[in-house]
């Protein structure tokens, strides 16, 4: 069967594709944002996985408001990125595991999650820039992927509790994979931020640290708040966490536990608490 290694989460600002176009890694603003992916390079190193199932929010680049799935599950050969408006240069197509992902909809619609299945999907920088970060010597990550989008963008949003348990589906479908693959999940988004409005700006340390602090070790936390309860705490775009939920739940399948690899916190990138957690799980 295939192997569940570990999971990795980050944020996924535009601007840090426009700080990687530019070469501004070591500049005083962006090092210790970039400096904080350094262990986990080595980890990925180490650990080598084949395929990466990754947990993102679209923002308007494949899904708009009109048609907005709660859960969409890519199976393409390839998911190709367009210009967003960020003025970030447009990515190189990023392979897609076929196999994976029509194990992923069999899987998840037989435990009766309602998923909407894509055999085209464009991947924005939610997708895209992760990859750059945790691969920042790669042209195309070594990695085929299944992006998994949730929607954060249109309310109702998918409660907590629901993403927590998509996770846990999707992490029992990697382990039921029949493959030799060795499979990373990634979520992209948060951490506390908001774009918009009278909050723009808004920024919550406490929660964020705690969000952080349960990932590891409770992590069901936060599956007790609302959709507005984490609006509240994590501003309107902060609700991007839910990404970092579900590859938790995906962790919490794989029998022994997980262990933290590294983590990093950084205020402020952007409008945004910039996170970054890697967990491995334990054999
Ligand atoms: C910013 C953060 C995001 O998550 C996003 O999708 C777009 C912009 C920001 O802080 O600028
Ligand atoms: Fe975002």
């Amino acid at each position: 069967m295939a192997q569940l290694i570990g999971g990795l989460a980050t944020s996924h600002i535009p601007a840090i594709g426009n700080a990687i176009h530019k070469g501004l890694q070591q500049e005083p603003y962006w090092k210790p944002f970039f400096d904080g992916y350094l262990p986990v390079h080595d980890w990925l190193g180490r650990v080598k996985p084949d395929v990466a199932v990754v947990f993102y929010n679209d923002h308007g680049l494949n899904f708009f408001l009109d048609k907005m799935p709660t859960f969409a599950v890519g199976a393409a050969a390839d998911y190709s990125n367009a210009d967003e408006g960020w003025g970030i240069p447009t990515s190189a197509p990023v392979p897609g595991c076929l196999d994976l992902s029509w194990h992923l909809i069999r899987y998840l619609v037989a435990k009766e999650f309602d998923i909407v299945t894509c055999q085209e999907m464009l991947v924005d920088h939610a997708c895209t820039l992760p990859l750059k970060l945790f691969w920042p010597n790669d042209a195309v990550a070594p990695v085929r992927i299944v992006p998994i989008d949730i929607n954060t963008v249109q309310f109702p949003l998918p409660t907590a509790k629901r993403v927590y348990k998509l996770g846990q589906a999707v992490g029992q479908a990697i382990q039921s994979w029949k493959s030799d693959q060795r499979v990373v999940v990634l979520a992209t988004g948060g951490l506390s931020h908001q774009l918009e409005g009278e909050r723009a700006g808004f920024i919550n340390k406490p929660f964020d640290l705690q969000f952080m602090e349960s990932m590891v070790s409770n992590p069901e936390w936060a599956t007790q708040f609302s959709d507005v309860e984490l609006v509240e705490k994590a501003g309107t775009q902060g609700v991007e966490l839910l990404m970092w939920l579900a590859m938790r739940g995906a962790l919490s399948t794989a029998g022994a536990g997980v262990r933290k690899v590294h983590s990093n916190y950084h205020i402020p990138i952007s409008n945004t608490a910039t996170g970054l957690l890697a967990l491995e799980t334990m054999a």
